[in-house]
């Protein structure tokens, strides 16, 4: 009888124990930190063409982020004081969205404060949005100065020098902000060809809300966490990345005259952005206006372009782990720190850092900001401007050595610390290190 008991409740003894040992390993083995992860990582990878938009929401419109407050009224406030929603403000309703100093503009500007519809952007530069109809439709054109708000000076500003030379005439008075910028600025227009809203809102990563609206069901809705972790990723590169017109795959530059566009044009969230939008490519061991020929952004917002190059990318790690989609937090301003690169890697994961110590892996004492995984693995390389500093963060977080710096003039972590030392002096550190590749040696 006893016997029998013991039997019954055999089975379950071990599975406990097999639990209780399994949880014991996981919690003291070197990848426990990634257990978390383990869903989003594993997720099953439909390749680049599957179109993920929900069946329901297909034919939707577009009805503008108020509506969506009325039952989301958390994320609501958390997203508005993001700057997403701060890219396109509307001078009528609040004239101290311009930061530029319109005492000092330069003479030959071809616009005046009263003239200005929206203003475009703030944090690092801003430019301004005056009204010009194009065949008999509302457009913008972009005023000749900008305000560059890191030296807080004005600068000229032309979108033929930044934009497909052979595409536009050189005036900015002929360049349609429709074709070179509004996609990635406003709701709604990269799908619809109508300013639903100026700045980024909900609908712009969630698709047009319409029949979720009258149907609240989440079938009715995009949401990137749901899928392939990888194509989540999507409805950030649709504008965090420097993209060539998808039609210039068999057609020349000279016949888009006019009609080229500047982003992933007819793109919803959830549909297959390679479909829509062509990477920038970038020519390897070539610098250009864009990248350094280490793959390294020259400019802003070349963060997809980057990213895509890491490892963490190829693993399922997505913006979305290090900023929060509503809030972005983990910017300058608001750090998560190193603590939350810490959260992944581990000293002695199989994930890297692959020294037991951090001082052995940073060769700098513990509390030095030489030891910050940032700076060293997100050192700045990028500006905003031909004429700001080198501000813009890396994402491609590979280590870029200052052998880089000496074949294509990238900045690197070492020297931008050390400014008083040259790049031959990092190289014979690292070297003294054993901090070096084989393809860097
Ligand atoms: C009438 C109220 C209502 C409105 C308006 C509304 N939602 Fe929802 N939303 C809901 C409810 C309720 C759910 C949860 C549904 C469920 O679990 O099936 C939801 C779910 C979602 C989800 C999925 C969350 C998940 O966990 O899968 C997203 C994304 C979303 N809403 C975005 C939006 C956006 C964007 C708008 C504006 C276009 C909007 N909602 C407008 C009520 C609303
Ligand atoms: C920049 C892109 C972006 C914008 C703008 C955005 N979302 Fe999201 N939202 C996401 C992503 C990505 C997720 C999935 C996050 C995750 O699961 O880690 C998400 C998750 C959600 C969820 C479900 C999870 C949760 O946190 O409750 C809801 C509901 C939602 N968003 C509603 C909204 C509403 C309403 C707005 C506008 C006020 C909005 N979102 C604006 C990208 C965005
Ligand atoms: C429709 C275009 C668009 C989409 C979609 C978009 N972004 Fe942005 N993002 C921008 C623009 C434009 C800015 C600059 C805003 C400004 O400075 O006013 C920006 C700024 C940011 C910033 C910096 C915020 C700050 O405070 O300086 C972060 C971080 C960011 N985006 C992350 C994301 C992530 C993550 C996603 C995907 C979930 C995403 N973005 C989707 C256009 C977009
Ligand atoms: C493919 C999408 C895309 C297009 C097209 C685009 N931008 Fe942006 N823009 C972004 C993103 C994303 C950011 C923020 C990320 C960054 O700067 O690294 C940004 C940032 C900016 C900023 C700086 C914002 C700040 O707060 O300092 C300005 C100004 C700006 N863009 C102006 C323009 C103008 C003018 C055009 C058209 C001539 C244009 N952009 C076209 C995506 C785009
Ligand atoms: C492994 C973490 C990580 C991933 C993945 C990541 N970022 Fe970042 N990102 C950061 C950190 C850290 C910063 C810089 C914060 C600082 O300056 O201290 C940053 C900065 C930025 C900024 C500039 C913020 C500012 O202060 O102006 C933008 C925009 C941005 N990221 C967008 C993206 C996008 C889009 C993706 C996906 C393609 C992405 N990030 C993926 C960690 C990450
Ligand atoms: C959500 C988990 C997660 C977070 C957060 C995270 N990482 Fe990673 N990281 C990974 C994974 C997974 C890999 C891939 C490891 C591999 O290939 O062996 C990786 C790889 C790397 C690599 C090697 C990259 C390469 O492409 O050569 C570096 C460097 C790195 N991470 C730095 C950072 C830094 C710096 C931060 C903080 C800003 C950070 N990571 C935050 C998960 C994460
Ligand atoms: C003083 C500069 C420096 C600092 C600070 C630094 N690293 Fe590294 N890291 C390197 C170098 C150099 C490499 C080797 C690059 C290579 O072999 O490609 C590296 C490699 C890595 C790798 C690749 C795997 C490996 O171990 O070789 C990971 C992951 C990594 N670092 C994560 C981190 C994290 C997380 C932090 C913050 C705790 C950090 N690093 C701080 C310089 C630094
Ligand atoms: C974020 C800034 C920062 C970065 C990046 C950085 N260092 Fe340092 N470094 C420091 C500081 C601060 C000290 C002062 C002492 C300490 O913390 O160990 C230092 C000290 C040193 C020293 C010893 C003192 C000296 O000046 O002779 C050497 C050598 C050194 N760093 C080399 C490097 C190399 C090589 C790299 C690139 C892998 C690097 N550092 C990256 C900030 C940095």
């Amino acid at each position: 009888m006893v016997f029998y008991k013991i039997k019954k409740l055999l089975l379950p003894i071990i599975i406990i124990l097999i639990l209780i040992f399994g949880c014991v390993v996981i919690y003291f083995s070197p990848i426990n930190q990634l257990v978390k992860y383990l869903l989003q990582v594993t997720k099953e990878r439909v390749g680049s063409f599957t179109n993920l938009q929900p069946e329901a929401q297909k034919g939707a419109n577009f009805v503008g982020s108020s509506k969506c407050a009325e039952c989301h009224q958390e994320i609501y406030v958390i997203q508005s004081v993001s700057m997403h929603t701060k890219m396109i403000q509307d001078v009528k309703k609040d004239t101290s969205v311009i930061v530029g100093d319109f005492t000092t503009l330069p003479n030959d500007a071809d616009f005046e404060l009263e003239n200005i519809v929206y203003t475009i952007g703030s944090k690092f530069k801003q430019r301004y949005m005056l009204r010009k109809d194009r065949d008999g439709k509302e457009n913008y054109r972009i005023g000749n100065y900008q305000w560059n708000s890191e030296n807080s000076k004005w600068q000229s500003y032309s979108v033929f020098k930044d934009w497909y030379h052979d595409a536009w005439p050189e005036d900015n008075n002929q360049i349609p902000t429709s074709h070179t910028c509004d996609g990635c600025h406003f709701t709604g227009y990269m799908s619809t060809q109508t300013r639903v809203e100026p700045g980024i809102h909900c609908e712009n990563c969630h698709g047009p809300g319409s029949i979720h609206v009258e149907n609240d069901v989440k079938e009715n809705i995009y949401m990137a966490s749901r899928h392939d972790p990888i194509r989540s990723m999507e409805v950030c590169l649709q504008c965090h990345m420097r993209n060539v017109d998808k039609r210039l795959d068999s057609l020349t530059i000279k016949d888009l005259y006019g009609t080229v566009k500047d982003y992933a044009d007819g793109f919803e969230p959830g549909m297959s952005l390679t479909k829509y939008k062509k990477a920038m490519p970038f020519k390897p061991g070539v610098n250009d206006a864009k990248f350094y020929g280490n793959g390294i952004g020259v400019k802003n917002r070349m963060q997809g372009n980057e990213y895509i190059q890491s490892n963490m990318y190829k693993h399922g790690i997505t913006c979305m782990n290090c900023h929060d989609p509503h809030s972005l937090d983990n910017t300058a301003q608001n750090s998560r720190g190193d603590q939350f690169c810490m959260s992944c890697h581990k000293m002695g994961s199989p994930l890297g850092p692959h020294q037991s110590t951090l001082t052995a892996h940073t060769k700098h004492k513990l509390n030095s900001t030489g030891s910050s995984c940032i700076e060293c693995h997100m050192p700045k390389t990028g500006k905003h401007t031909g004429r700001s500093p080198i501000t813009v963060r890396t994402h491609v977080f590979r280590f870029i050595f200052p052998k880089e710096s000496m074949e294509y003039g990238v900045s690197n972590a070492c020297n931008n610390c050390h400014t008083d030392k040259t790049l031959e002096w990092s190289d014979k550190i690292l070297t003294e290190w054993g901090m070096t590749t084989w393809e860097r040696h």
